[in-house]
């Protein structure tokens, strides 16, 4: 049992991030620098002034932060970013998050083979290999470490209109146990967070879909789900996902591995 201040046992520690340039990754990048964390953000080119955002935000409290530009559909560039990170800023990898995610809104009869492929291959194959790759360092290492996944509540029920991205967060589910079963003896524990409906760039364009869908105004959707399914009654800001991130990757957090934690306000309920 581990009493130790969090920010103190986070000085020194580097965290990597998928997905940081914005919404989720970004409060969680900039969550676990105010833990004392030093970062390095991997996002696609398309993300640059986005992520020199971050850096900016991360650099005002005093802590590192890089950029590694990584298409997490590609694994060989998963490994190059976890290598740069390392060679930049210290072979010092403590904590992995596999952030990056999209989420496409059509009905199963009209999603096209390219469009599930490259759901999968972001959510699942980006996600596995970006777990993989940390592992891989944090073994080399030898101080163990933590590996955090996105997962959604889709990964407990899946919605209409959202089936193939419901079914890559199921996945997570079964690779986050799976992980922690296996790196258990390397002192690396492995979870996943699974947000509700959160207040980011990626809900903006689902609610944009399904007012297509179902011929309503932009909106509609969000306020809809928010007011109807959403217990404690409001909208789930980024900043509450990097919470229960910040905490699994404390001491505090230290009995808990292979779980895919909700945490959306009673929306699953
Ligand atoms: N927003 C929600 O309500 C919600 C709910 C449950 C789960 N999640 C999950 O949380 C994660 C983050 O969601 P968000 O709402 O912040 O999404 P977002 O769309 O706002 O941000 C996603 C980030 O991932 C990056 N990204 C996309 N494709 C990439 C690729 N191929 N390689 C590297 N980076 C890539 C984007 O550039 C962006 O910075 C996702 O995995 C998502 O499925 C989100």
């Amino acid at each position: 049992m581990s009493f130790a201040s969090p920010v103190k046992a986070a000085l020194g520690r580097v965290a990597f991030i998928t997905g940081g340039g914005q919404g989720i990754g970004r409060a969680i990048a900039t969550r676990l620098a105010r833990d004392g964390h030093d970062i390095s953000i991997a996002d696609i080119p398309g993300q640059k002034e986005k992520v020199q955002d971050v850096i900016k935000e991360i650099e005002s409290y005093g802590r590192k932060a890089i950029s590694v530009f990584a298409d997490v559909r590609d694994a060989k560039s998963i490994y190059a970013a976890i290598e740069e990170t390392v060679d930049r800023l210290g072979p010092n990898l403590f904590v992995s998050v596999a952030n990056a995610g999209v989420t496409q809104v059509k009905p199963l009869l009209e999603c096209t083979p390219e469009f599930i492929e490259n759901e999968v291959r972001i959510n699942v194959l980006g996600f596995m290999n970006t777990h993989i790759a940390a592992a891989r360092q944090m073994v080399k290492q030898g101080h163990g470490g933590r590996i955090l996944g996105a997962g959604s509540i889709a990964s407990y029920r899946t919605a209409e209109n959202l089936g193939p991205y419901g079914a890559t967060k199921f996945a997570v589910r079964g690779f986050t146990e799976a992980a922690a079963k296996e790196w258990a003896q390397y002192g690396i524990r492995v979870n996943a967070y699974a947000p509700g409906i959160v207040d980011t760039p990626m809900w903006d364009h689902i609610d944009r879909e399904l007012a297509k869908i179902e011929d309503i105004s932009i909106g509609a959707a969000k306020a809809i789900r928010v007011q109807r399914d959403i217990k404690l009654g409001r909208i789930q800001e980024p900043e509450d996902v990097a919470k229960l991130v910040s905490f699994l990757v404390s001491d505090e957090g230290e009995y808990i591995t292979g779980q895919t934690i909700k945490t959306c306000g009673g929306s699953s309920l």
